[in-house]
């Protein structure tokens, strides 16, 4: 069939075969569809929707586009599993939970990203540890996922490539706030790293890619539908981005917040939740655990043994970065400038724009506005203070940290923009509600 049917029949509201899927997805991965091609199908799937049958075959399409990595049970004795994230502030999630999951008996082959706009990636926050390398070779990939139990690297050339061509197609042609097309896009990379389970962590609120809770609701039940329906069994969780995700946003920051975390030091409890319940969902999909509580335990285990943090030094040494952060955290980089930004006034804290929190940490050059843009790991907000804590004088918004004293300021301003006191109604739970 000629492409442009193919083409054709998407824009005429037709439902497209597999083998149709199969076939567009294999020209636009030979370079055989032209990029206008590629974009009259984008904005026809975008503008009629896609089936959950006809989104699985495109998952499973771009999936096969490239190399799909397979465990056998030799290599890894236990169950292959993974977590995604829609992306949201603060969100350093990931870090912590691949090396609790490792400990747990799980394996965990995680591909990030790096961050674009007001959210971050998980992938910027990693290159700020000194030596850590995140495009290790496939090899070098599976070593240490077998022997830490978990790594978090970049993703590969060669996976799932067609994602890769559709998507830089998309960005520029306003089709990448498709259901569908999130859908296949997040899944295609997840099924070609081989998992046996995955939990999804779609964020709702004012600092998420969907703001409102129903498109969250819709994202959430597609992605659950469409992985289920190509055969990785997965539940997903909507939580709450109405305010940051634990005290930091940044890159070194953060990470300085997941040594906080694996160590005992400092916990945030909403943070913790998201941790704890995205967690449970790994070790029950994967069959490490026989119900939400057992799994709860088991992870509770894995941070007071110290067992997680041990696979974290594991995983961070064994990918290049130093042997004892855990210990000693000068391989992070620091900022040189210190900043308290404070509110105008005394009071509770009643709503946060935590989009524009985000924006804060990318004027400080923490985050890329485009994607060819570099970032300065260093820079970020720490201490920043959540929906109904107390702000004033002595209690600032958070604590700036930039390269100059300038930027400082003018995140000091974005942030004083961002908060807004006065009459604070309870924030609502952080884990809103479970998909499955
Ligand atoms: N993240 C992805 O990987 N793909 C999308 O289409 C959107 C967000």
């Amino acid at each position: 069939m000629l492409t442009q049917e193919i083409i054709r029949r998407k824009r005429d509201r037709e439902t497209l075969t597999a083998e149709q899927i199969s076939l567009f997805v294999e020209r636009m991965s030979t370079d055989e569809a032209s990029p206008a091609q590629i974009a009259a199908f984008g904005m026809a799937a975008f503008l009629n929707g896609m089936e959950t049958e006809e989104t699985v075959a495109l998952t499973l399409a771009m999936r096969d586009s490239g190399n799909v990595l397979s465990w056998d049970a030799e290599e890894l004795a236990g169950p292959v599993l993974d977590k995604h994230s829609t992306g949201g502030v603060g969100d350093k999630v990931s870090i912590m939970l691949a090396p609790m999951v490792a400990a747990a008996g799980g394996f965990v082959p995680m591909i990030s990203g790096r961050g674009l706009g007001h959210t971050g990636g998980t992938l910027d926050k990693l290159d700020s540890i000194l030596g850590y390398d995140t495009a290790p070779t496939v090899k070098r990939f599976r070593q240490i996922v077998a022997q830490a139990g978990c790594a978090i690297i970049g993703q590969t050339e060669d996976l799932a490539p067609a994602d890769r061509r559709f998507y830089a197609v998309r960005d520029v042609t306003a089709t990448v706030e498709s259901i569908p097309l999130i859908t296949a896009s997040i899944l295609s990379k997840k099924l070609a790293a081989g998992l046996q389970g995955l939990a999804m962590d779609v964020k709702t609120g004012s600092g998420a890619f969907m703001s409102n809770l129903d498109d969250s609701r819709a994202l959430a039940r597609s992605i659950v539908d469409v992985a289920n329906g190509a055969g990785l069994p997965t539940t997903a969780l909507i939580t709450d981005m109405n305010q940051v995700l634990g005290h930091s946003a940044g890159n070194a920051v953060e990470i300085g917040e997941v040594v906080d975390y694996l160590t005992g030091e400092r916990r945030d409890e909403r943070l913790h939740e998201v941790v704890i319940a995205l967690g449970a969902e790994m070790l029950v999909t994967g069959g490490l655990a026989a119900d939400r509580d057992i799994a709860r335990a088991a992870l509770l285990r894995t941070l007071a043994s110290g067992a997680a943090a041990e696979r974290f030094e594991r995983m961070v040494s064994g990918l290049g970065g130093p042997t004892n952060l855990l210990r000693e955290t000068s391989a992070l980089r620091s900022a040189p400038i210190t900043l308290a930004a404070l509110p105008d006034e005394t009071g509770t804290v009643a709503r946060i724009d935590t989009r524009k929190v985000g924006l804060a940490v990318v004027e400080l050059g923490g985050g890329r506005r485009r994607a060819e843009d570099r970032i300065d790991h260093s820079v970020g907000l720490t201490e920043i203070a959540g929906l109904g804590d107390e702000v004033g004088p002595e209690r600032p918004l958070a604590l700036v940290h930039a390269k100059s004293e300038a930027d400082a300021a003018k995140a000091a301003e974005t942030l004083k923009q961002a908060f807004a006191v006065g009459d604070a109604p309870e924030p609502g739970p952080v884990v809103v509600e479970t998909v499955t």
